[in-house]
């Protein structure tokens, strides 16, 4: 069993929040409208549930399926397809997506794997298509030794230089915050990243 699936079923880890990640609602209007959008690690939705009330058709997946489109309206339903897949298993379609939603994934993936994912995601993207990113670089879940599940702690340097390479802007901002979501007692590093306009 993967080691996400485990822990959501032995309910060491769950997401409280509907609200969608700040990188996705503080950069909407960067979007293009009705466009087609792909979410890696979904969790529960909640980023591609806001994606599609605002007119996005959106590809979600994630190596655990949480049920997630059971709660949702039919009329936002029909605009969302769920695949339960890993990121390493996914079958990715060339120069497709609009918009990837990349949001609290990459720091459960090693430096090899997240190379290899920012290149299969350019390779996915129109050529306006935009990635928006947020990760911990530390904290949070890293500090939780119950949670049985892979942890890496990325330096902004090193996501910044594989981002520059397929892209001509990114612009990062760091945020600093304790996780309302759950009782961290130590404080997070975050960063939201917005990059487009590939090289
Ligand atoms: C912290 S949650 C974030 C969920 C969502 N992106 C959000 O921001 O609420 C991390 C998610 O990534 C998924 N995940 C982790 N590693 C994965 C992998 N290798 N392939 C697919 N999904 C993965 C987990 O199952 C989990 O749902």
């Amino acid at each position: 069993m993967h080691p996400w699936v485990k822990a959501y079923k032995e309910k060491k880890f769950s997401i409280h929040t509907l609200s969608p990640s700040i990188v996705i609602s503080n950069n909407i209007h960067l979007l293009k409208k009705n466009g087609v959008a792909l979410d890696i690690g979904c969790g529960n939705g909640r980023n591609s549930i806001f994606l599609a009330q605002h007119e996005y058709t959106v590809e979600s997946i994630d190596v655990a399926d949480l049920n997630w489109r059971k709660d949702i309206p039919p009329t936002l339903k029909e605009h969302i397809t769920f695949k339960k897949t890993s990121i390493e298993d996914f079958v990715w379609k060339e120069s497709y997506y609009d918009v990837v939603v990349l949001t609290r994934v990459i720091q459960y993936i090693s430096q090899k794997e997240v190379e290899k994912l920012i290149k299969n995601i350019v390779h996915s993207l129109t050529n306006e298509g935009v990635l928006l990113l947020s990760y911990n670089e530390s904290g949070g879940i890293h500090t939780i030794q119950d949670i049985a599940v892979p942890k890496f702690s990325h330096p902004i340097s090193t996501v910044q230089n594989i981002l520059e390479t397929y892209f001509n802007y990114v612009d990062i901002t760091k945020g600093s915050s304790i996780s309302k979501h759950v009782n961290y007692v130590k404080e997070i590093v975050s960063y939201d990243i917005v990059a487009k306009d590939l090289k």
